[in-house]
């Protein structure tokens, strides 16, 4: 086994295009147990509301570390989902695509930012808690699986948090 310290590359978030697509829709097949089709990314493009942001190295523009898809829906700005690559864990890049998620939010006068997310999903759980948000609902039997679901929310305040 390679003991080789990942180097992280430099990054950017952009809004995806469908271009992107293969390489997301390739992503979302290894990490989530129900995941969206490469035509169901297709489909966020003809929402108005539905935004998919891409985090790329900046060397290339085209190798995809994390994404996430959201709805901004005037008071709600509601998250469907983020992922970030297994290679890119742990180094606070949930983190950053979230507060560009939430400074969205601040200016499309959003009032708060909703989403639901499987009980067993601890990372992610935790990824939510940390940034301020609470569990305001339990969804049984929520998911395909029979998994039941934390609806989780933040109230925003007109300020970005720091978290
Ligand atoms: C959840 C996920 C997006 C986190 O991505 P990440 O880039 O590793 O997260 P970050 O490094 O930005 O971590 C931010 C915070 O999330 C929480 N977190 C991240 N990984 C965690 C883990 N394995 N266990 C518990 N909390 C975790 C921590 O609070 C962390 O803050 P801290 O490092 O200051 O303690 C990533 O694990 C993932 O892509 N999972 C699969 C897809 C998924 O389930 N997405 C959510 C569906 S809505």
């Amino acid at each position: 086994m390679s003991d080789a310290i990942l180097e992280l590359p430099k990054s950017s978030l952009r809004p995806a295009t469908l271009d992107d697509l293969d390489a997301v829709s390739e992503i979302e097949s290894r990490v989530h147990l129900a995941p969206w089709t490469k035509a169901n990314f297709e489909g966020e493009f003809s929402k108005p509301y539905s935004k998919t942001w891409v985090l790329t190295d900046d060397e290339t523009d085209t190798k995809i570390l994390a994404y996430c898809v959201f709805w901004a829906m005037g008071e709600s700005l509601e998250i469907l989902n983020i992922v970030v690559d297994l290679p890119y864990r742990g180094h606070g890049f949930a983190k950053l695509i979230l507060q560009s998620v939430v400074r969205e939010g601040l200016k499309t006068q959003a009032k708060h930012l909703i989403l639901d997310v499987r009980k067993s999903n601890l990372p992610a759980v935790g990824l939510y808690q940390r940034a301020g948000f609470a569990i305001t609902q339990y969804r049984k039997s929520f998911y395909s699986n029979g998994e039941d679901a934390y609806h989780m929310s933040l109230e925003l305040d007109g300020e970005l948090l720091d978290f």
